[in-house]
């Protein structure tokens, strides 16, 4: 019986055709979708601690909508997440818990400071732009709902790349000052953006079976390639020079080839010690706890409903 089911599932995956959540599946497929989509929807939550820090103190009304429209977006994205993370049989609060103990992840990113308005428009080129990455070969991610997903949170995330690298073309075309405010923004961005895809192909646990699963389409190492191959030629236009001096075209590869990253750092911040680990996690559970009332009163209001409709 449960060799046949084994059969039909590795099929399915051999046939690029989608997993449903009432298909039959390994177990430590629906843990590694668990662990990757909880650990992407607690990212995009997390991730709206960096760029809100400006929302109040942005430089004119049209930056402050655009960027009030990103950080909803980011709430947008998680929610989705969590759903999809609920179709595989586990709640919502469960992930939270584990997230505000410790014990779930979150990436890496969003662990550094916001230190000046560029922060934002360097965040939206580059964080977002790597997130694009990472989230377009996901649209063919073999489990439905969360292939579906990125399909939509994809297109979001192309507006907010955009945003970010318009802001940062006007502050690079700006006065002498904000040409300096730009530079140090990408200086700033653009390691611990490269560090975002993940460890090197071979310190990565769960690569050989996340492509198995066609979970994973394309390796750390790859995308990562092809985010310098995009962002090199994008920074000539901006008039900014990233912050690593091997980048340069390689004419036999058809590639850029770009310099080593310090991985020391990647654990480090991984490991909690990053500029804002506490800061971010802290600011999390305040707002879980804050936010209590919220909850209490939404399911309250549905048990009234339900009793009311004699469910
Ligand atoms: N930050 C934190 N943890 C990371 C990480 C990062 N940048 N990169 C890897 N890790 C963790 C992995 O989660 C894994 O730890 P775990 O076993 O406890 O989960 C360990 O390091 C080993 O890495 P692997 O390469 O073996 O892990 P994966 O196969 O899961 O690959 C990944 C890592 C490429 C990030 C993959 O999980 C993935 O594609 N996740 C979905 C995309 C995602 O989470 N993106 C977050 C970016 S933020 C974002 O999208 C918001 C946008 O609006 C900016």
């Amino acid at each position: 019986e449960a060799a046949a089911e084994q059969d039909i599932f590795d099929g399915a995956i051999a046939a690029d055709e989608r997993i449903e959540p009432r298909d039959w599946m390994p177990d430590a497929y629906r843990a590694t979708l668990v662990r990757q989509i909880a650990q992407h929807a607690h990212s995009e939550i997390i991730g709206m601690q960096p760029e809100s820090n400006w929302i109040t103190r942005a430089p004119s009304l049209r930056r402050k909508a655009i960027l009030m429209a990103k950080v909803q977006d980011e709430a947008g994205h998680g929610l989705y997440l969590y759903s999809a993370a609920e179709t595989l049989g586990v709640r919502r609060d469960e992930l939270l818990d584990k997230l505000h103990a410790g014990r779930q992840k979150y990436s890496s990113i969003f662990n550094y400071p916001t230190l000046t308005w560029a922060d934002v428009g360097a965040i939206g080129w580059l964080v977002d732009g790597a997130a694009i990455m990472n989230q377009v070969p996901l649209c063919r991610c073999s489990y439905g709902p969360y292939a579906r997903a990125m399909v939509r949170i994809c297109k979001e995330e192309s507006f907010h790349q955009r945003q970010g690298y318009e802001l940062l073309l006007t502050l690079s075309r700006g006065t002498p000052e904000q040409h300096a405010m730009a530079q140090d923004a990408v200086n700033r961005w653009w390691w611990p953006s490269m560090m975002m895809f993940g460890p090197p192909d071979d310190e990565s646990t769960h690569s050989a079976q996340s492509m198995a699963w066609k979970i994973k389409r394309h390796s750390n190492d790859e995308l990562r390639q092809r985010f310098v191959d995009a962002s090199a030629p994008q920074a000539e236009i901006l008039g900014l020079t990233l912050p690593d001096p091997d980048i340069r075209w390689n004419e036999e590869r058809g590639h850029y080839d770009s310099g080593p990253i310090d991985w020391t750092e990647f654990w480090d911040v991984l490991a909690g010690n990053g500029p804002c680990n506490d800061q971010r996690l802290t600011q999390r559970r305040e707002a879980h706890e804050n936010g209590a009332w919220v909850r209490e009163a939404a399911a309250s209001y549905a048990a009234k409903h339900a009793a009311g409709r004699g469910e």
